[in-house]
């Protein structure tokens, strides 16, 4: 019974601490990528991973294969494997939650002052950073670009 509790208590604690972002072509072709990591880091964000790669159509397909009716899917494909991103898998308590405050709205003509995509996005498809939507999609998308060896 008590080894139950100590084992539920863990998994509770851990729940939520980690996250997953890419920054997009558009930002990593204007130079933005050090300033984006800075403000990660800043906002609490300790880096697990860090990759530079380019994403083939195929590759970015099945990443945001939960888009795949959306009428923007093949325009959002196109332009993720249309050059070089920085992947990252990034960890902090409540991570998914208080990542995506930090990133603000997905169109940045919305997103909050002082947020990473106020400061560095063009447009809703251009919008400078991805951000994990839940913990279980966070472990998902980071299985994309890092193996076990590559977390510390
Ligand atoms: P991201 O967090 O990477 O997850 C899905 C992406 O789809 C989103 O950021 C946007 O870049 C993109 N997206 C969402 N809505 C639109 C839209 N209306 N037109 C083009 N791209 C979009």
């Amino acid at each position: 019974m008590l080894l139950l509790h100590t084992e539920k208590l863990k998994q509770i604690k851990m729940a939520g601490t980690r996250t997953f972002t890419m920054i997009k072509p558009e930002a990593v072709e204007n130079g933005s990528t050090g300033a984006i990591l800075d403000k990660m880091i800043k906002g609490g964000f300790r880096i697990i991973s860090l990759k530079k790669t380019q994403l083939s159509p195929e590759l970015a397909g099945k990443f945001y294969e939960v888009h795949k009716e959306r009428p923007f899917y093949g325009e959002l494909v196109d332009y993720m494997s249309s050059g070089p991103i920085v992947a990252a898998f990034l960890e902090k308590d409540n991570a998914v939650l208080d990542f995506r405050t930090l990133i603000g709205a997905t169109d940045p003509s919305e997103a909050a002052e002082g947020t990473i995509r106020k400061e560095f996005a063009e447009s809703k498809a251009k919008n400078a950073v991805h951000g994990s939507d839940s913990d279980e999609n966070a472990e998902i998308e980071a299985s994309f670009f890092f193996t076990e060896f590559e977390r510390f």
